[in-house]
């Protein structure tokens, strides 16, 4: 078992990673929760994996109720919000009742979101089960929903009671929704922990020390700034690239990054910024995790880049790395973009 404790300002709470902890649910939310009531939030794949092992995990001391929503994040919407929170209500749900959000990203913004609503908030614990997820979304209080075709666009700041990670649910995940997570347990390894590079390269699959190694990087830079403010940009790496093209080119979120990351590094040796020796052995890496690699030209999507929500009065925000372990915010005027080389 590994834990992290998050301390934040508005809430201190633990991450615990261990394989098989789905089965031990109550026993760990014993420690931090001492209400009855129960209220899952998950979606219908989830629902025929895991909820059975929820309850049961849950024991007799918990009242628990679920609600199931569609998979996809076309349910990240104010519609899907509103349905759930009138199921919530209909249930008789409480200001100290409890929400879990047991599902991927879409669940844990979704959830969190109406956690940090109803009744001006009230306590949720988070249980990731794809990699994505559990690299990512469900570290760090950001939750949120889609709106006027914009992505998290209505959303908060609000940290969980509690997360809980449990690897063992790697192990059926399809090998693309795998590589989608890997690409942010990577990004993390870049810029925070190189000697997890050689944990990566190494080991046959991820497992808990991965996991923990990866997230201490994250966890490390939301504590120093929990609402985004500054520092916490470094965790666009790769995703000012990744959101210009996406959506258009059809990738799941990690292979964009995965090509992003890629452009990042090098924007940033055609810049001399980057040393220019990272470049083969984090491409060679992102390939072993099944990402997608290919080198379009960056100058293509420098221009869109602009228009991604970093774009502050005129200047973009590129993340770049000096080398592994040192990201940097590198500022540029748009109208100076046209002019890189
Ligand atoms: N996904 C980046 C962050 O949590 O700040």
């Amino acid at each position: 078992m590994k834990n992290i404790r998050m301390k934040l300002s508005t809430r201190k709470y633990d991450i615990f990673i261990e394989n098989g902890i789905l089965d031990r649910i109550g026993e760990y939310l014993n420690k931090c929760y001492n209400g009855s009531r129960v209220f899952i939030i998950t979606d219908d794949n989830v629902k025929k994996k895991y909820l059975k092992r929820a309850y049961d995990a849950l024991g007799k001391g918990y009242k628990v109720e679920s609600i199931s929503i569609k998979p996809g994040e076309a349910s990240k919407c104010i519609n899907t919000y509103m349905e759930v929170i009138n199921k919530l209500l209909a249930l008789e749900i409480r200001r100290g009742d409890l929400l879990v959000a047991l599902g991927g990203g879409v669940v844990g913004d979704l959830c969190g979101f109406i956690a940090s609503t109803l009744y001006r908030g009230i306590p949720y614990l988070a249980i990731p089960t794809s990699l994505l997820s559990q690299m990512d979304s469900s570290i760090g209080g950001k939750t949120g929903i889609d709106f006027y075709g914009r992505k998290n666009i209505l959303g908060s700041f609000y940290q969980p009671l509690m997360v809980l990670i449990d690897p063992e649910v790697l192990n059926t995940l399809p090998p693309r929704e795998l590589s989608n997570g890997a690409a942010e347990l990577i990004k993390h390894a870049i810029i925070g922990d190189s000697s997890l590079i050689t944990l990566l390269n190494n080991k046959a699959q991820i497992d808990e020390e991965i996991i923990y190694r990866s997230l201490m990087v994250k966890a490390r830079i939301v504590m120093r700034d929990e609402f985004d403010l500054n520092e916490r940009m470094i965790l666009n790496f790769g995703h000012t690239f990744a959101h210009a093209f996406e959506l258009e080119k059809g990738y799941l979120h990690g292979e964009a990054v995965s090509i992003g990351i890629l452009m990042a590094l090098r924007l940033g040796i055609a810049l001399g910024i980057t040393n220019k020796e990272i470049y083969e052995p984090i491409k060679l890496l992102l390939n072993k995790y099944g990402l997608p690699v290919e080198e379009y030209d960056y100058h293509e999507y420098l221009m869109k880049a602009c228009h991604d929500k970093k774009n502050i009065a005129g200047i973009v925000s590129f993340i770049l790395v000096k080398d592994y372990n040192e990201p940097i915010i590198y500022k540029i005027d748009e109208n100076k973009l046209k002019d890189l080389r």
